[in-house]
């Protein structure tokens, strides 16, 4: 984990191109979808997380204000060669101080139920029942930053 580092972008960064294809690669492709028929106009208005080894990008995670004090974290992706060795936990933490030091009290995501487990290891607490969105379950998920 020493050699990996996080770094903070916004869409207009070159990085946002291989930010693109790994949400492509990692949450889109493997349910037969694709961002090519998506809205992305939101990916403007993010901060963007981005795991960096050796150069290139391994982990995403979008940030999306809704007011002064909930951010919506979204766009969880770690590359298939770097799932399970903390990089996901790296960039929900780093981006949960840095928001706290802004003056944010909550965070709000939807959660793959699949993964729900990933989100309770990192306190977040499922407040709703289950919904579809991209064709499969999740379920809303929140963490009162203390
Ligand atoms: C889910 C995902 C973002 C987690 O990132 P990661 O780098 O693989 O996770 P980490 O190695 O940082 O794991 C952090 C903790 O969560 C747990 N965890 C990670 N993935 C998990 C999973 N799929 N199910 C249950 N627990 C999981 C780990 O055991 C670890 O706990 P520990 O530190 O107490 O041992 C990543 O695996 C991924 O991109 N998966 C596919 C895309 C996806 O589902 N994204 C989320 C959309 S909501």
């Amino acid at each position: 984990m020493e050699n990996i580092t996080v770094a903070v972008i916004r869409s207009s960064a070159p990085e946002y191109k291989e930010v693109w294809q790994l949400r492509e690669d990692v949450l889109r492709k493997p349910l037969g979808m694709s961002l090519v028929n998506e809205d992305l106009s939101m990916d403007a208005e993010d901060d963007i997380y981005i795991a960096i080894s050796d150069g290139k990008v391994i982990g995403c995670l979008m940030l999306h204000s809704i007011s002064n004090t909930v951010m919506k974290f979204r766009q969880m992706a770690v590359s298939a060669d770097w799932q399970g060795k903390g990089v996901g936990r790296k960039l929900m933490t780093k981006a949960e101080e840095d928001i706290k030091a802004k003056g944010y009290t909550t965070i709000m995501l939807h959660a793959r139920q699949i993964v729900a487990d990933f989100y309770l290891a990192l306190d977040y607490d499922i407040t709703s029942s289950a919904f579809t969105e991209v064709g499969i379950p999740h379920v809303i998920m929140k963490k009162i930053l203390q």
